[in-house]
């Protein structure tokens, strides 16, 4: 949400695109229905006609966002079972649908990013978003665990390069940090390790940005806004200002 802020900020057309079955991404938006078949569900069962049908607008104009909820879990669960090429490829075809506005115009051309936020296990409604990813970028909290983890999520972005070729691991988005000892030190152990990593795989490890640990991004899960809007002076909101600019080189 709030790199999705931070973008429409700076004049870009934003899809968010809620593809985990929690549905937080969805709520914090104030767009979560429990009891319709979510949008994200329908595109996975091939059940639309219409792109219009699936896009909600935000409060925030030039912000669209398509949602999730529980239902998702039943439609992975089908098309897993499914044994068609085609069963990767339902995001791909919905970004490629034609859309109202005039001849020839598809959805993708709406907008300047797709945001997905993914679960963190590798499930089919991921692997139809990695097949039209350009850029992975990898939320971490310090923690030798999420450490570990990273090496594991660089292997799986690795093997869905055979579903899309131009996937590449942007880098890695450190949050909720703390400039403890044993965070500065998992922080510093990451950078050696991009220094290191050869050319071949020289994004492997890139940091992109730390957001650092604020009181206020955790009141502000009942305000549901962005970080900038509800306390734009905490370092939270600073930091993921700072991620921004420089990920897509514009200030705002
Ligand atoms: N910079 C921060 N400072 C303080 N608390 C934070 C920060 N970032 C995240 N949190 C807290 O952690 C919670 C989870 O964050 P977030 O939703 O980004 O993580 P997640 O791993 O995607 O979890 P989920 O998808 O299950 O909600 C937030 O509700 C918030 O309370
Ligand atoms: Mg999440």
């Amino acid at each position: 949400m709030n790199m999705a802020y931070e973008l429409w900020r700076r004049g870009f057309k934003v899809l968010l695109w809620d593809n985990d079955k929690q549905g937080n991404l969805s709520k914090a938006f104030g767009r979560y229905h429990a009891e319709q078949t979510a949008p994200v569900t329908r595109l996975l069962n091939g059940d639309w006609q219409k792109p219009e049908e699936l896009i909600q607008p935000t409060d925030y104009e030039g912000m669209d966002i398509i949602t999730s909820n529980l239902s998702l879990f039943g439609a992975t669960w089908n098309l897993m079972k499914e044994e068609s090429e085609d069963r990767v490829k339902k995001y791909q075809k919905f970004m490629e649908a034609e859309t109202g506005e005039q001849t020839g115009s598809i959805v993708s051309d709406r907008y300047d990013y797709c945001i997905f936020d993914n679960p963190p296990d590798i499930g089919i409604n991921v692997l139809n978003a990695l097949v039209i990813t350009d850029e992975v970028i990898v939320p971490v909290k310090i923690d030798e665990n999420a450490l570990e983890g990273l090496d594991i999520v660089a292997e799986q972005i690795e093997d869905a390069r055979v579903l899309n070729p131009s996937l590449t691991l942007k880098g890695v988005l450190i949050t909720i940090y703390q400039n403890t000892d044993g965070e500065s030190a998992g922080l510093e152990w990451l950078r050696q390790e991009y220094d290191k990593a050869d050319s071949r795989n020289h994004s492997r490890y890139d940091i992109l940005g730390v957001i650092r640990y604020s009181r206020k991004v955790a009141e502000n899960s009942f305000v549901k806004k962005p970080i900038y809007e509800y306390s734009p002076w905490c370092a939270a909101a600073q930091d993921y200002k700072w991620f921004v600019s420089n990920y897509t080189g514009r200030e705002r």
